[in-house]
């Protein structure tokens, strides 16, 4: 097992790209170690998890909240947790959200890290520092920038994931191919989920292609101020539509991708909207969709990229180049309204 060291401002991440679930124990002592995980992995890999104190939450993003938080916490303290204790969220993003955040406010900050169970959580969620809860509708309104001092990625545990979730992380992928990697956008057009799948190799190596591509965009601006915000691409209205409807992440930021390559069409000129909209369905992932547009855009104008009346929209110069757009809120109204 080798690893790779990523400096953020102030901790480092230790990445095992190439490990086990096995390897955990030569990371993190079981004695003080508590594993947070959800009752879908817990039931999947019980065998792997003994030996370990560990802490069973239901699965879903319904249940990144502050109840679920305080539960953990009581769950901590009758387990005698203290300062020396570290916390090991292995499941998708919800898990690796709430771990980070119980661990960066349990007795002022204790250390954590993850194994990311799903796609999505390999090449984003587990990745940057980001760790919160929602609030009714609004995703991730509480929370902190704290990195996580490992991230363990086992391959293996990909293999029995659903397709559904395959895609989800694929929305993730083709993100960070339209705003940062042409050359990878050109890979995406050529292949499917179904190759990926197959191919243990090349799933690796797209994987750790994507956790660079976001580690090093944190590193340059973690608290983002600026680049990082890049990362939002297709998050503004994809938030919006997602604590709404029934879509999940991956469907959700898909559908933004839609919209702001179109809005991108029209404030930018930009030419390839229709290549990300194909590369988004040949992933199977939603693009054009019917929602109640006012609705949506009520939630909208609450999110955090907003600065009064203004939000800054992330969108494509080129494939490859997403940049970032101050829109006025009323013209944004008119333009999501009139597409
Ligand atoms: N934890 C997700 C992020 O920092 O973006």
């Amino acid at each position: 097992m080798t690893s790779e060291t990523y400096k953020f401002s102030q901790a480092s991440t230790q990445y095992y790209f190439d490990a086990a679930f096995s390897n955990l124990k030569k990371i993190a002592d079981s004695r003080a170690a508590i594993i947070i995980t959800d009752e879908n992995i817990f039931n999947a890999h019980e065998a792997k998890l003994k030996g370990w104190n560990v802490i069973v939450l239901k699965a879903g993003e319904e249940f990144k909240v502050q109840a679920t938080v305080d539960t953990i916490i009581e769950q901590m303290i009758e387990m005698e947790a203290d300062r020396k204790t570290t916390l090991v969220g292995i499941g998708g993003g919800v898990i690796t959200d709430i771990t980070g955040y119980v661990a960066s406010v349990y007795m002022r900050g204790i250390g954590f890290g993850f194994i990311p169970t799903s796609v999505l959580a390999m090449v984003d969620a587990s990745i940057g520092g980001k760790n919160g809860i929602d609030v009714g509708v609004y995703k991730n309104m509480v929370g902190i920038i704290r990195q996580p001092s490992f991230i363990l990625h086992d391959l293996k545990l990909l293999e029995s994931l659903p397709e559904s979730e395959w895609q989800n992380g694929f929305a993730e992928i083709i993100k960070h191919a339209c705003i940062k990697d042409a050359a990878m956008f050109s890979e995406l057009e050529q292949h499917s989920v179904s190759d990926y799948r197959r191919n243990r190799k090349k799933m690796a190596s797209l994987i750790k292609r994507n956790a660079l591509i976001k580690i090093k965009v944190v590193q340059k601006d973690e608290f983002e101020k600026g680049d990082r915000k890049l990362l939002n691409f297709g998050h503004t209205l994809g938030h919006a539509l997602e604590n709404q409807y029934e879509l999940s992440h991956g469907q959700a930021i898909s559908i933004g991708m839609t919209y702001a390559s179109l809005i991108s069409a029209q404030l930018l000129g930009f030419k390839d909207a229709e290549k990300v909209i194909a590369v988004l369905e040949q992933y199977g992932l939603p693009t054009y969709a019917e929602f109640d547009k006012q609705k949506v855009l009520e939630v909208l104008k609450m999110d955090k990229k907003r600065v009064k009346k203004e939000m800054s929209y992330v969108l494509l110069d080129r494939i490859g180049k997403g940049v970032i757009q101050p829109i006025a809120l009323k013209q944004l109204d008119k333009i999501i309204t009139a597409l």
